[in-house]
């Protein structure tokens, strides 16, 4: 009787642990996780915004603009965009590029630097999966006469 019940007792074991394995398979972690979460995305954004402010082609764009409150906000946008748990309060994006006739060559420029920094911070996987989601944005942020 006893090693029956000692049977049925590691039965039910590995079928909890056998469980709990399958939890972690299925339960996907996001893409906001798999980049490394908001310490990741901030030195990404950060290096991005600083490497485009100071761009000779882009740096009339952000002439007077508060870099570290565009930091915090495009952090917040892209934490959402990637599955973190944020909250973006941000205009949309036609809103606040509205006035500032970015070209596509601008745009390319801006993403390019973002391509850069997400090379020195972020797995190829990631990376790809980060700028796909961005790439939709284009129509709303260049300039339409251009
Ligand atoms: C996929 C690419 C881009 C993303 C995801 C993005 C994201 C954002 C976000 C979230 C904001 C803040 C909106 C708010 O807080 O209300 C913003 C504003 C801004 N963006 Fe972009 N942006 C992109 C491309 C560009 C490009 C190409 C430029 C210029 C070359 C640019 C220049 C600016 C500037 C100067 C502001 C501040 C506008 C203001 O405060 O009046 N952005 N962007």
């Amino acid at each position: 009787m006893i090693k029956l019940l000692t049977y049925l007792f590691i039965i039910s074991l590995t079928s909890c642990v056998q469980q709990n394995a399958n939890l972690q398979v299925s339960g996907q972690a996001t893409l906001f996780e798999r980049i490394g979460g908001i310490p990741v995305l901030t030195v990404v954004v950060s290096e991005t915004i600083d490497s485009a402010a100071q761009h000779p082609k882009l740096e009339r764009t952000f002439k007077g603009i508060k870099l570290a409150t565009l930091k915090e906000s495009v952090v917040n946008q892209l934490c959402v965009l990637s599955g973190g748990d944020c909250k973006y309060e941000g205009e949309t994006m036609k809103n606040s590029h509205a006035d500032l006739k970015i070209t596509t060559a601008e745009f390319e420029l801006f993403v390019q630097a973002m391509r850069d920094s997400l090379n020195r911070h972020v797995a190829t996987r990631e990376k790809n999966e980060l700028l796909k989601l961005l790439a939709p944005m284009k129509r709303d942020i260049v300039h339409q006469n251009n």
